[in-house]
């Protein structure tokens, strides 16, 4: 579980780093060209492959976890105080992770989807005039599909709740997975768990930037 999640993680530093290229507000230009050499790039694509096995390994990996779980203790405590000795999102995981799998069909929904199958209808209503070389290439116009998805408030909303999950469950994670790999100890874990707060807030809350400042209208 460590290993795909820190796959996982590596994926999510990817992505929103060339995510947060729309902050440039340069009508799309810096985005696109990276996120079109994302999508025609020969690794990349198979890099795309390992991404959704990794992701599916992941939850397969939880649910064994789970149920390995269940079966160690099938009759609870007579008295369980479980918030003295962890934390309520370290217990959480399981709930964390299925929000986050709701959130991402409905991403994938919005933007894989119709990038890698074709037919951006719901795109073709916006203005093309900013767009520059990638005005005409609808296939490749993920920024003008960004600013189409955003404008709805209960997307934005959704999008933010995710990524509220999202965060819940980095924090626990990103700590989790060092544990997983033999590392806890009383000097470095403390290290390693602000480490771990400080990118899992720095990633949610550039991705929660993205559907806000849209839906706000400070990037167009
Ligand atoms: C909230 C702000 C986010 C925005 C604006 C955003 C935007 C996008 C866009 C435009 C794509 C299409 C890329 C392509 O087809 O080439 C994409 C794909 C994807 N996103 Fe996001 N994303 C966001 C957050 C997230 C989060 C929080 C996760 C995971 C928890 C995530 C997981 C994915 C995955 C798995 C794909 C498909 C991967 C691929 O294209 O290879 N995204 N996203």
């Amino acid at each position: 579980m460590g290993l795909t999640g820190f796959f996982l993680i590596s994926f999510l530093i990817v992505h929103c780093t060339i995510n947060a290229m729309i902050f440039f507000n340069d009508g799309g230009q810096t985005f696109n060209h990276w996120g079109h050499f994302m999508g025609s790039n020969f690794f990349i694509r198979t890099f795309e492959i390992g991404l959704f096995i990794g992701l599916i390994l992941h939850i397969i990996q939880g649910l064994i976890l789970w149920r390995q779980n269940v079966k160690a203790r099938p009759v609870n405590y007579a008295v369980n105080k479980p918030q003295t000795n962890s934390t309520w999102y370290s217990r959480s995981m399981g709930l964390l992770g299925t929000l986050l799998l709701l959130f991402l069909v409905m991403h994938l929904y919005h933007f894989w989807l119709p990038s890698r199958f074709g037919g951006m209808a719901n795109v073709a209503v916006l203005e093309t005039t900013t767009l520059g070389d990638y005005a005409n290439q609808e296939a490749h116009n993920l920024y003008k599909a960004m600013l189409t998805v955003f404008q709805e408030l209960w997307v934005v909303i959704v999008y933010v709740l995710g990524v509220i999950s999202l965060f819940w469950h980095l924090l626990h994670g990103f700590q989790s997975a060092f544990q997983t790999f033999g590392l806890n100890h009383k000097k470095y874990t403390p290290i390693i768990k602000t480490v771990g707060f400080i990118f899992s807030l720095l990633i949610c809350l550039l991705f929660a930037a993205m559907p806000v400042s849209i839906y706000a209208g400070w990037i167009n």
